[in-house]
């Protein structure tokens, strides 16, 4: 089998080729990425001599470029996209670009290169934002309702990539999974942010009061799902990916990554709210358990550790990032802190 995986030098696609390779070593995997600021092929060394894996530099919103990636491709799992909410507060034109139009020619040329099928890659965050009081959790018959430039872009991205199963019946499947944590995830993300700032010697930003609340989901686990939906998932449909763990608020995560870096509460800094701010996101992943038998496997203080472990080993890879445009964003974003 042929995969074209979109959007494979960033956090979450390079997980998935890793892991693909490692589990499929028969498998062709053709990488398609832009190489912005979070793409990094360094994720992927250990497959760069693999013959079974080739890199295809290129932007998903040209179309000629993409004719050519997906020449004989039977799969395409489609990561790329702008990730970070914050830079799309900051800057919300390349989020559409990107995230709505390169979707709509990856499905073009999808239907003309008639694909086996085609796994889009989305967000909890397209259904917005539960109260902390509220028992309820998100399912896939839950109203969409953005509230980020960034989960509005991903939504649009979602109605698309149904209207060509109900349209054209482009052989889709879907899934809106929760906040990912661990290796090669680009160090703007909470967890991966607070880490390397330890790391540094500097403090956390904590957004508002931080009760705000997320499922954090180990990113094997994630990939180990879009596996399960690759070999058992029915056409047209869509499966929610959420965590096991208890609820957790923002404040308790960071007092945990405190606690392992053997840190005091010194080390975190208030700062102003994110504009928008979703309060609560929760998962109902029973429909994914149920039809296809997947469930997350990892716990989530284990791999918390074993995240903490390989930031700390892997100081090259996030210095690196650190300098240069890093530099400007987190400037513009966090000021002296
Ligand atoms: P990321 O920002 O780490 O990586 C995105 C990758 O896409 C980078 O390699 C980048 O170079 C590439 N890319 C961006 N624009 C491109 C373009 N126009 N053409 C080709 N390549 C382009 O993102 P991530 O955290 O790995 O997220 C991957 C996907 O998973 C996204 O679709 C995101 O919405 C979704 N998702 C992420 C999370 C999370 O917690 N990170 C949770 C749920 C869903
Ligand atoms: P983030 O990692 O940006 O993911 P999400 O897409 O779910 O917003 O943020 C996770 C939570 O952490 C969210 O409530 C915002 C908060 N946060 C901070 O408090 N400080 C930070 O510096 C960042 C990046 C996030």
């Amino acid at each position: 089998m042929k995969i074209l995986v979109t959007g494979g030098a960033g956090f979450i696609g390079s997980n998935f080729i890793l892991y693909w390779l490692k589990n499929h070593p028969d498998d062709f995997v053709v990488n398609l990425d832009k190489l912005t600021y979070a793409g990094n092929l360094e994720n992927l060394k250990e497959v760069e001599g693999n013959p079974n894996y080739s890199f295809f530099y290129g932007d998903i919103c040209e179309g000629s470029i993409v004719d050519k990636a997906m020449e004989e491709v039977d799969v395409v799992v489609h990561f790329a996209a702008e990730s970070h909410v914050d830079r799309s507060i900051l800057d919300p034109s390349i989020f559409i670009k990107t995230n709505v139009l390169g979707t709509q020619v990856l499905l073009e040329q999808a239907l003309k290169h008639k694909v086996k099928r085609f796994h889009h890659i989305s967000t909890d965050e397209v259904f917005g934002s539960l109260k902390l009081e509220d028992p309820s959790k998100f399912n896939d018959r839950t109203p969409y309702n953005p509230r980020s430039p960034y989960s509005a872009s991903k939504a649009g991205a979602d109605h698309l990539v149904r209207s060509y199963f109900t349209t054209y019946g482009l052989p889709i499947t879907m899934t809106n999974c929760a906040d990912n944590f661990g290796p090669f995830q680009f160090p703007e993300k909470l967890i991966s942010l607070a880490i390397t700032n330890l790391l540094e010697g500097k403090r956390i930003p904590i957004y508002g009061d931080g009760l705000y609340v997320r499922d954090w989901l180990y990113v094997e686990d994630h990939c180990r799902a879009i596996e399960t939906i690759l070999k058992k998932g029915k056409i047209g449909e869509t499966y929610l990916i959420g965590s096991t763990i208890e609820e957790m608020n923002n404040l308790t995560v960071i007092k945990k990554i405190l606690k392992y870096m053997g840190k005091d509460e010194n080390y975190v800094e208030f700062v102003k709210d994110r504009p928008g701010h979703d309060r609560r996101y929760a998962v109902d992943w029973s429909k994914i358990k149920k039809e296809i038998g997947w469930k997350p496997m990892h716990s989530f203080d284990k791999t918390l550790k074993q995240t903490i472990e390989w930031y700390t080993l892997n100081e090259d890879w996030w210095k690196r990032i650190k300098n240069g445009e890093y530099k400007e964003y987190y400037k513009k974003q966090y000021g002296e802190i």
